[in-house]
């Protein structure tokens, strides 16, 4: 059985839930490292007040006793804090009395770049809302603690998966960074950039060339590209690679396997090769503005200036957490296509059984 995610949730709904299937019994989980990630989520530089009122912890409802998991499907819940403010305007049945709080009046106003208007046309909203409220990155939180449940058994396998930072509005130092997000709130604007993620230990053998939905590389890309305002991806040296020679390209196998480059960061032919998984991702600059770009109120058909919302000046340090989970997390479904098994023992043993194989040719560590 494949590792599979299937979430649920609004941003100011009243919460956030995720089902993990496919896990083996036996694995051993530790609340406070999922938390730890959540946490990590939520901080950064350039983020919005909203993050003070969501202090977000993982629930967990099912598939999990004393802190093993049964091998039955895990159910995560991370409750929304800020639905308190939003309970007539996001009740899911029919509010009752007076409307009160926030998202009572139906939003008109589409935002260039966001869900708003290609939603409101799709599923035939008369209110922005009712698209946005999906789109928004904020369930990126259940996928997180999903992610941490898939690093603690690539943990067990020796495999440790870390996502930073590497650009913000083009610049790479720390110093850069925070100066162009200061600079960009105090011109009331938004910022992208590029994170990188990084997986050690990965063993060779995951993925296959054998059709391109097992490729590796492209399962990395399409879970990366499922991040909102993720626009491009890049495996290894990527979009450098094609300016190269290819004797400048590839990467020269030396005795024991040894390589002394990773340009094709990890993944040749839709397979790991045994060296580091390096997989970037880039973000655009965050659609919400608080100097609203040209729109149409979609009620009068006039132009108008789009909505003005609580938004991140940008959130490159959350997408590196949240594609660190999401990178985490296909791996994981790799690495349990390769190895199977029912339970943790099972994937130990094929996992012993595959690397004393391989270890005839392959000597990691060299
Ligand atoms: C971690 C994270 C935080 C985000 N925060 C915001 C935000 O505060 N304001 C905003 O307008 N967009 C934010 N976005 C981006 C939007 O969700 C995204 O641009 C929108 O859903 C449209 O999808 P698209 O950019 O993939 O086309 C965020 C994205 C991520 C990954």
């Amino acid at each position: 059985m494949t590792l599979r995610l299937s979430s649920a949730g609004e941003s100011h709904g009243p919460a956030l839930v995720a089902i993990v299937a496919g896990l083996p019994a036996g694995l051993v989980l530790d609340r406070d490292a999922i938390d730890a990630d959540l946490k990590r989520r939520q901080e950064g530089y350039g983020r919005s007040p909203r993050q003070q009122i969501e202090q977000d912890r993982v629930e967990v409802l099912a598939g999990l006793r004393q802190g093993r998991t049964l091998g039955t499907p895990l159910a995560l819940v991370v409750r929304n804090n800020d639905h308190r403010n939003w309970t007539w305007g996001m009740s899911p049945w029919p509010a009752e009395g007076e409307p009160s709080g926030k998202g009572t009046k139906p939003v008109t106003l589409p935002r260039p770049g966001h869900a708003d208007l290609a939603g409101v046309l799709k599923y035939g909203h008369d209110d922005v809302r009712d698209a946005l409220e999906r789109a928004s990155a904020r369930h990126t939180a259940v996928h997180v603690a999903a992610g941490a449940v898939a690093k603690a058994l690539l943990r067990e396998l020796g495999i440790e998966v870390v996502g930073r930072p590497v650009e913000v509005g083009g610049e790479t130092t720390a110093e850069g960074m925070r100066d162009a997000t200061d600079a960009a709130r105090a011109d009331r604007d938004t910022l992208g950039g590029i994170v990188e993620v990084v997986a050690d230990g990965v063993p060779p053998g995951l993925g296959s060339y054998a059709e391109k939905t097992d490729r590796l590389d492209a399962r990395l890309a399409f879970a990366l590209m499922g991040i909102q305002a993720v626009k491009g991806v890049e495996v290894g040296d990527g979009f450098e690679l094609a300016r190269r020679r290819g004797t400048e390209a590839h990467d020269e196998i030396y005795p024991g396997l040894e390589r002394r480059t990773n340009r094709a960061g990890g993944i040749e032919a839709g397979v790991s090769n045994g060296e580091p998984i390096v997989v970037r991702a880039g973000m655009k600059p965050l659609p919400t503005l608080m100097r609203p770009l040209d729109s149409v109120d979609l009620e009068s058909a006039e132009p108008a200036k789009a909505l003005v919302e609580r938004s991140d000046v940008q959130a490159v340090e959350a997408l590196a957490v949240v594609a660190e989970a999401a990178v985490a997390f296909e791996l994981a479904r790799a690495a349990l296509e390769k190895l199977g098994g029912d339970a943790m023992v099972d994937v130990f043993a094929a996992r012993d059984a595959y690397l004393a194989r391989i270890g005839r040719r392959w000597h990691p560590g060299r």
